[in-house]
């Protein structure tokens, strides 16, 4: 008789430098986990055949990937129910692990997407909220954790950029323009997360272990931003030039992905460390800290009542069965 699955981990940017990295160390760590990796295209797009045969290359692992383009709220709703009802119906064990790693940065204003927002702040601040609120049901909820991959860029985000700068279209932002989208995007999305983590333990008491982790800065390739303004260009160089030097002074600095990578697929697998039960843990690589500490809005309660109700809003939850179900603000803990 084959050996039963343990879990179900999901990774967003399966293809992605990080996710994909993190795809490989959990196949070699973890031989009976179901990874569901999400890429956008996974027909045409060579990143995904490359960590699908290097997986494969691993040993038998139980490998799916599944396409999602985190543009489409529709879509990301379609992949979670689905997804719970696989679970549900014991074909995929319960997900122990969702890592929200996909994200995009870009230095040109689109237009909005067709749910009517800036892609920036859809795909990495509402898709992963709405992506987590509707897979809770698939999760194991015993030791089971909830990774946002941030980004050190949030602390040059505005809480308030999307509401004063809706996206017009066609037209280039300037670097310090791109910088602070991203990094808008990045602060909401964890301040979002977090808020949800109070309000599913305050008043539905689920006890999903929902943090951010900082991955530092990776080495190597990464897809984000393809259209950078030649000014960031020339600033990339300047830093891998730099790189021996940095190194020397910080361990998270720039690090090759695969040091990420092995610091998250040991976190997916410990999360039942009730050590952080109560308290709010945020990873600088395999560093952890106080997530208020790290973000000041988990400080102020009445902004992030706000901040929840805004992204639930957005993400089409407020007033569905989702807040009947439980998830409301007065997350002051
Ligand atoms: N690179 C760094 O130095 C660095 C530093 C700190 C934090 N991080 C964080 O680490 C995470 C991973 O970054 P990375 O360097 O691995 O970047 P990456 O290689 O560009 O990976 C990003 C992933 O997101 C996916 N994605 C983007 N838009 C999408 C959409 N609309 N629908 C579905 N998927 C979409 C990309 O898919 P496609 O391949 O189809 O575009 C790609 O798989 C991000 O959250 C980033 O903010 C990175």
């Amino acid at each position: 008789m084959a050996t039963p699955l343990t879990g179900t981990v999901i990774i967003t940017g399966g293809n992605g430098s990080l996710g994909s990295e993190v795809a490989l160390t959990i196949a070699k760590m973890q031989p009976l986990v179901h990874l569901l990796l999400v890429a956008r295209d996974i027909t045409h797009d060579e990143s995904v055949h490359q960590v699908a045969e290097k997986i494969r290359l691993i040993g038998p692992r139980s490998l799916e990937i599944v396409k999602l383009d985190l543009t489409s709220l529709e879509e990301v709703v379609v992949f979670a129910r689905h997804t719970v009802q696989r679970v549900l119906d014991r074909i995929i064990p319960p997900i122990v692990g969702l890592i929200n790693s996909a994200a995009t940065l870009s230095f040109v204003d689109d237009g909005p997407t067709k749910d009517g927002f800036d892609p920036v702040y859809q795909v990495n601040c509402l898709a992963p909220f709405l992506l987590t609120v509707n897979l809770l049901e698939g999760f194991k909820m015993k030791g089971s954790i909830v990774l946002n991959i941030g980004c050190s860029a949030f602390s040059e985000g505005q809480l308030d950029y999307f509401d004063l700068h809706p996206p017009q279209g066609r037209s280039t932002l300037s670097t310090r323009e791109g910088k602070l989208r991203f990094g808008s995007s990045k602060l909401l999305m964890s301040a979002a997360m977090y808020a949800l983590r109070r309000s599913l333990r305050h008043t539905a008491r689920i006890p999903l272990n929902i943090c951010t982790l900082d991955p530092g800065v990776l080495a190597g390739e990464s897809h984000l931003a393809r259209d950078l303004p030649t000014s960031v260009r020339v600033g990339q160089k300047t830093r891998r030039g730099l790189r021996p030097l940095v190194r020397m002074f910080s361990k998270t600095a720039i690090n090759p992905a695969h040091v990420p990578a092995k610091v998250i697929a040991k976190l997916v697998f410990q999360s039942d460390d009730r050590r952080w039960l109560d308290a709010e843990p945020y990873y600088i690589l395999d560093d952890v800290y106080e997530a208020s500490s790290v973000l000041e809005v988990l400080r102020d309660g009445w902004k992030l009542d706000r901040i929840f109700e805004k992204v639930m809003r957005d993400a089409g939850l407020a007033g569905s069965s989702t807040s009947s179900s439980g998830l409301s603000p007065s997350l002051t803990p």
